[in-house]
């Protein structure tokens, strides 16, 4: 769908952003997680011109400084001052070597105007053989546009500005969106011509219109149905309808593709997200940069995803990832942290209240509950006891730490690294590990217990705890003594 031609496509971005209250520039606030500018520097490049060029002016030093890292390809020009919308074009104009074709005049804070829309303007244009065309829109309440004025044969006679307009100018509902097609030479002639001899005294680029036509020009209005596509962002409020409504038709496009999103509303997907067939994702779930998440993976309640890679079959509950990749069919949650270089295999899990950082997690290997795993490695078949911690910083530096496979970590236990718990191994519960264990080793590291008879007549007699300590029948609780007696059979079972 490349219009070919095109010689340019000049992105106006060079006004304030008052309104905003800011100290961002306007045009890097973001919409579904890319910078209006990033919206409308890709819809021009859609349309494959030979040159595109933003306009910069207020915040240039932020506004240069987004291009050159997301579009190093965009040519800038400075418009020092903000002498309206003709004098932006002619700035804009100033450094492009003449080239046939046309022009296309966008804006930076209109993030929602598509490349198939540019190019059906770019097309009409042709169709009409038009001098200029713009894109028009009605609108219910068009107070603050600028207003199409249409002679007898459908033409675009003028466009009045709200405050040039008389009374019945102003009841008029189609409006100027200010993005306009134009023969490259019509506005290389005409643009000098532009006077500021009007309510604001400044160059309108609608002005054009009137130009083109004295030089025997045709205009062109092309209308378009989609409002939201010539819709501007001035402050957070419209902000946030056009997240919404941008995020509307994102998961809508998503559940098109086969996606099951169980309450759209609340779901929020960045524009640069990627999802498979049969993904499920549950209310809450905030899906970010370069999520990818294959098929059959479910995600969700209250889950948010930044860089991550899911693999197929997944299941993450009401948990936070980022920069982690996932395996095919492994759990995660609820309550999971995974934060950068999480690796977990397939079929792997990372459980309730476990936090993981820079941290490979093999097939099958279990981290299932309140630990959290720094630089550790952790193999194949190995069972991380509940409260496990890998001590991986010294407050200086970060250590790795190893566990073998089949390796198990009793409960509570801080494993110091850098340390090498080796295959099929034991560490004891509560223990402090300093020292490699051998494979097949079991460590111990924790203070024995030690009993004391009757402390509670001799410290606290009379007390609540004396009252149920002399009742008692010393007997060990029937649950506990079945557990022994299990116990004990195992044992003589593994000496017979
Ligand atoms: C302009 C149009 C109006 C149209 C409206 C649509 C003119 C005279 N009026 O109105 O018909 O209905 O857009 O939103 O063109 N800009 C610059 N440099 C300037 C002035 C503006 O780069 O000196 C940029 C702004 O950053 C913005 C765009 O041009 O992205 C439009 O400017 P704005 O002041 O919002 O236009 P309006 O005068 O409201
Ligand atoms: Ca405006």
């Amino acid at each position: 769908m490349t219009a070919g031609g095109v010689s340019a496509v000049i992105v106006l971005a060079a006004g304030g952003g008052t309104r905003m209250k800011s100290t961002k520039s306007k045009l890097l606030h973001e919409v579904s997680g890319r910078p209006m500018l990033t919206w409308a520097v890709e819809a021009a490049d859609a349309l494959n011109p030979d040159n595109v060029v933003v306009v910069v002016g207020h915040q240039r030093e932020q506004v240069l400084a987004h291009l050159d890292q997301v579009a190093p390809h965009v040519a800038t020009a400075v418009q020092e001052e903000q002498k309206g919308t003709g004098h932006a074009v002619a700035c804009g104009l100033a450094d492009l070597v003449d080239g046939d074709g046309e022009v296309v005049v966008t804006y930076g804070d209109v993030p929602m105007l598509t490349a198939e829309t540019l190019h059906d303007l770019v097309a009409a244009h042709r169709v009409e053989k038009a001098a200029v065309t713009v894109l028009t829109a009605e609108l219910e309440n068009p107070y603050g546009y600028g207003r199409i004025v249409r002679d007898i044969d459908g033409c675009v006679a003028r466009i009045v500005e709200q405050k040039d307009a008389d009374e019945a100018t102003a009841e008029i509902c189609e409006i100027n969106s200010g993005i306009y097609v134009f023969d490259a030479a019509v506005l290389r002639n005409g643009i000098g011509k532009l006077r500021s001899d009007n309510a604001q005294g400044e160059y309108y680029l609608t002005d054009m219109i009137s130009i083109a036509r004295q030089d025997g020009g045709r205009v062109a209005g092309y209308l378009t149905e989609d409002l939201w596509q010539t819709e501007g962002v001035n402050d957070r409020v419209q902000l946030a309808a056009m997240n919404k409504e941008m995020n509307r038709r994102i998961t809508q496009r998503w559940m098109r593709e086969g996606v099951t999103i169980l309450d759209p509303a609340t779901t929020w997907i960045h524009a640069s997200v990627q999802l498979a067939a049969d993904v499920t994702l549950l209310p809450g779930t905030m899906l970010e940069g370069a999520t990818q998440i294959a098929a059959g993976a479910v995600v969700g309640p209250d889950t948010t995803l930044t860089d991550c890679q899911v693999g197929e079959g997944a299941r993450i509950i009401r948990s936070v990832g980022q920069g982690a990749i996932i395996g095919a069919r492994a759990n995660v949650g609820p309550f999971a942290y995974l934060r950068q270089g999480t690796q977990l295999g397939e079929s792997g899990k990372i459980g309730t209240f476990v936090e993981t950082k820079n941290t490979v997690i093999a097939p099958g290997a279990k981290v299932p509950h309140l630990c959290y795993a720094g630089d550790a490695i952790i193999d194949e078949g190995a069972n991380i006891g509940a409260g496990t911690i890998f001590a991986n910083y010294d407050g200086a530096n970060k250590w790795k730490t190893h566990v073998g496979k089949n390796s198990f970590i009793g409960s509570n236990s801080v494993l110091v690294g850098p340390v090498d718990i080796a295959d099929g191994s034991f560490v004891a519960a509560g223990s402090a590990i300093t020292d490699d264990v051998a494979p097949g080793g079991l460590a111990i590291a924790r203070g024995r217990q030690r009993n004391v008879e009757g402390w509670v007549a001799d410290r606290k007699p009379d007390t609540k705890w004396d009252e149920v300590a002399k009742a008692a029948s010393g007997d060990i609780h029937p649950a506990v003594q079945a557990d022994r007696d299990k116990q004990s059979d195992m044992n003589n079972e593994e000496k017979k």
